[in-house]
């Protein structure tokens, strides 16, 4: 036997079922094995990432990424994540480049970018996407050069993972569009 109170409840969210749609997001990612199985010139950015990895300032989370940053203009950029004793303040590797290639090269698109991650303390074997935050900020530039930006992440060793477009990345965006 329902209760009064109950009835309610069951006719109030019978009626919201009927007004309710589900929608569904997709996003598609690629996972290449190891770095021998990428593409030429994912190789050589990612190597370059490496390269930005080993520079990180990262002594309170142990944790090093270095990301690199291809432009249409031939232009590589660099950065890694640059902590700081008020953590808040510090900076993630993405960010560090992006923000760098936006300032150095208003004018120049971003064509593919390549991250990777590893801890001090363990081995990072899985591809380790970006923050959240360095997700918002790529794609403000993607969507200021109006042509998808490449993605590649990876660990420290083992799988990558490819996104097409930082738009894979970061369903229900907020960009200009709702301003
Ligand atoms: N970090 C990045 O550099 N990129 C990310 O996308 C996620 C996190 C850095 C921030 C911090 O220095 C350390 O990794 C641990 O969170």
């Amino acid at each position: 036997m329902l209760k009064g109170n109950s009835f309610l409840f069951l006719k109030a969210s019978l009626k919201l079922q009927l007004i309710m749609k589900e929608i569904k997001i997709e996003s598609t990612l690629f996972v290449f094995k190891n770095v021998q199985e990428l593409p030429q010139e994912a190789v050589a950015l990612m190597e370059k990432a490496v390269q930005a990895r080993e520079k990180a300032y990262a002594p309170y989370s142990n944790f090093n990424v270095g990301a690199a940053i291809l432009l249409d203009n031939n232009e590589i950029v660099l950065g890694s994540n640059q902590e700081n004793a008020s953590y808040p303040s510090g900076l993630c590797a993405e960010r560090t480049a992006i923000y760098y290639a936006g300032s150095q090269f208003p004018e120049a698109k971003i064509v593919r970018m390549a991250i990777t991650a590893g801890s001090k303390l363990n081995k990072t074997t899985k591809p380790i996407p970006p923050c959240g935050a360095c997700r918002q900020a790529i794609a403000e530039y993607e969507i200021k050069q109006d042509m998808p930006i490449e993605i590649y992440f990876m660990g420290e060793t083992g799988a990558i993972a490819k996104s097409n477009s930082l738009a894979n990345l970061l369903p229900l965006m907020f960009d200009k569009s709702v301003l």
